[in-house]
């Protein structure tokens, strides 16, 4: 099983960008360490990072060929990407929703997303975990799907 970890932008900042709301995992951290727990659910990752949007639309077309499912923080795009939600839906394969923060906590704009319609499911609130909890029910449900139905 292969996996995209894809996230937007600032995340690049993960560690040092408001740690009291995002924690202070650096990115390379956080890929290592999602890197290890894919490999306890026996899929391998590739993560990538961008702070564009068209480049965040290019992975997530380059996915389908590649890819099984897609676990994706969109950060700020999130609130206003119709293009990475078009993207989303264009893609045949699952993309789950992540973000570090419980955005409904927040400011207003936060709590509406573009994406969440045409996902299969969203994680929010728990940190890193977010991540980790995002990839085991991508996981978990693709091998449903190639066992059949239940
Ligand atoms: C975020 C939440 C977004 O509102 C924000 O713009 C981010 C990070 C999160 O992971 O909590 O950049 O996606």
């Amino acid at each position: 099983m292969k996996i995209l970890i894809l996230h937007g932008p600032n995340l690049n900042l993960l560690g040092t960008r408001e740690p009291e709301i995002y924690g202070s995992l650096m990115i390379g951290d956080l890929n290592t360490k999602l890197i290890e727990f894919a490999k306890e659910l026996g899929a391998d990752l590739k993560c990538f990072q961008s702070n564009h949007e068209g480049a965040l639309i290019d992975a997530l077309q380059d996915a389908q060929m590649w890819a099984n499912g897609v676990v994706f923080n969109p950060g700020g795009y999130t609130h206003t990407s119709i293009a990475l939600r078009d993207a989303i839906t264009a893609i045949r394969i699952p993309v789950v929703e992540v973000h570090l923060s419980n955005v409904y906590a927040r400011e207003e704009f936060r709590h509406i997303s573009m994406i969440s319609a045409v996902c299969k499911g969203k994680v929010v609130g728990f940190g890193w975990r977010s991540y980790t909890l995002g990839l085991r029910a991508l996981t978990e449900l693709l091998e449903a799907d190639h066992a059949g139905p239940k």
